[in-house]
């Protein structure tokens, strides 16, 4: 069992040689310790370290999540890493569900995606994507933050149920979970730099989690899912007609469940 007093073993090297024929430059940092690892990539970012990076953090102090939110990910059940890396996709739109995409597929046949940033599982959530830019000039940086239930939370004031990966791979530990998804990931975010999301979109529906189901929208509009678009925006029908999502600002529950954004 991982805890604080067993330090985890990382596959850092094993990362590294998969993604740096692909990606040079790449480095794999882990740190005991962090505010945010997406928190620290924006610094980093902001003071002009702009080459790739994976960066690991076996605890958060400050875990940020979408909508201002906090990410609270208990050491040795969480695994919170973030992806940064210079990047100018002819389009951003859709980038979040690649990347869900990338990991759910990564992780398992049952595992499905809540637009625009969520992974499910068995209707509980599995872990989240938290991405962001930063432009200098000529330059621009994402930071593509993942914060995966690895063991089940212990708090239990969690505003969405919660689910675990172990709950189908027994004993799995962070280490083994990054390295099953860090290279198909960096490669998923390198072939959507180039294509965007319409190549992707039938694999997305195939995992979508609230297809066909009745949601209601943080800003109070009602209706049937009926999947995504080309760029990934989300179409909604009612009886007003059909409608497009693409903020990310807003979030989306089914109908009658008492959380879920
Ligand atoms: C969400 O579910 O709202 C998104 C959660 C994203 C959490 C990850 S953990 C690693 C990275 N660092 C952060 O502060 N947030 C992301």
């Amino acid at each position: 069992m991982n805890t604080l007093a067993t330090p985890q073993r990382w596959p850092a090297e094993n990362i590294w040689q998969s993604v740096v024929p692909q990606l040079p430059g790449f480095s794999v940092e882990i740190l005991p310790e962090i505010d945010s690892t997406n928190t620290e990539l924006m610094r980093r970012a902001r003071g002009g370290q702009h080459d790739p990076i994976l960066l690991v953090a076996e605890r958060q102090s400050a875990g940020r999540g979408r909508l201002g939110r906090a990410w609270v990910g208990e050491p040795g059940h969480a695994l919170t890493f973030s992806i940064g890396l210079p990047y100018r996709p002819k389009s951003w739109s859709g980038l979040s569900l690649a990347v869900g995409l990338s990991l759910a597929e990564s992780l398992n046949d049952d595992v499905q995606l809540k637009w625009p940033n969520d992974l499910w599982r068995q209707q509980r959530k599995l872990g989240g994507i938290l991405i962001e830019a930063a432009s200098q000039g000529a330059q621009s940086y994402v930071v593509v933050g993942v914060g995966l239930n690895v063991r089940k939370p212990i708090t239990k004031d969690l505003r969405t149920p919660a689910t675990a990966i172990d709950e189908y791979w027994e004993g799995a530990s962070a280490p083994q979970v990054l390295e099953r998804i860090a290279a198909p990931l960096i490669g998923m975010l390198l072939d959507f730099e180039l294509q965007g999301f319409a190549p992707l979109l039938k694999r997305f529906s195939a995992r979508d989690a609230i297809m066909g189901q009745t949601v209601i929208t943080s800003d109070g509009q009602q209706g049937v899912c009926e999947g995504v678009d080309e760029s990934g925006a989300l179409l909604i029908s009612n009886s007003q007609g059909r409608f497009m999502i693409n903020s990310a600002e807003v979030s989306i529950r089914p109908l009658n469940a008492s959380t879920g954004a």
